[in-house]
């Protein structure tokens, strides 16, 4: 089985997915490894899935010093024998020593179709209050000095129906990445996806 670190900072709805299909044998993958850069609800998620190893690790524990803190969760994902590295919710952006040391390992769910309304936290409502037709959702490769930006390796379009809430739409693009994520990760555990430029598998 695939060694997984999850890396996460908010609700863990898609930890959650990527659990869920992982029990449910769709996804040939272990969760080895959670770790957040602050105390979140996702932690309790990876918790009670009984994740091996779940850590939050604040920028304080690191005096403040954003590559000391991405060092040790390398250092810690390498300790769990993590084969690849997905970006869930996580909103910090990663060194790149970081991203380096997991060339091609690590992959991103990013709700809405690059380029369109990257590089923001706020993606849905982004696209909602431009009155778009359609949004969706990008599973990509994090690159180095790339934000939102790296091989797209799978896009979902997800519509905008007349009369859709913002909570509507949302509950749309989440419904997609929380099956679109698994299932990239499958792929990319069977090769069948793009390999970024220059990364041997
Ligand atoms: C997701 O919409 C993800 O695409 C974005 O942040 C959100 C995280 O949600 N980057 P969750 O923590 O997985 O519930």
């Amino acid at each position: 089985l695939t060694r997984l670190g999850v890396l996460v900072s908010g609700r863990g709805s898609n930890l959650e997915a990527i659990l869920a299909a992982s029990r449910g044998g769709v996804l040939d993958a272990d969760v080895a490894a959670v770790l957040a850069n602050r105390e979140c609800p996702a932690l309790e998620v990876a918790r009670g899935g009984a994740v091996a190893v779940v850590r939050a690790m604040p920028l304080g524990e690191f005096g403040g010093d954003a590559s000391r803190r991405d060092a040790a969760m390398a250092d810690q994902l390498e300790a769990a024998a993590v084969d690849l590295v997905a970006c869930a919710g996580y909103d910090r952006i990663l060194d790149e020593a970081f991203v380096a040391r997991f060339a091609g390992r690590i992959l991103n769910v990013h709700p809405s179709l690059l380029p369109a309304f990257g590089g923001s936290m706020t993606a849905i409502e982004e696209a909602f209050a431009a009155g778009v037709g359609e949004t969706g959702v990008t599973i990509h490769y994090i690159e180095p000095s790339t934000v939102d930006a790296g091989t797209i390796l799978a896009q979902e379009p997800v519509p905008v129906r007349p009369g859709d809430s913002l909570e509507d739409l949302a509950a749309r693009v989440h419904a997609v990445e929380h099956r679109l994520y698994p299932a990239t990760i499958q792929a990319w555990i069977e090769g069948r996806v793009a390999r970024p430029q220059g990364v041997a598998r």
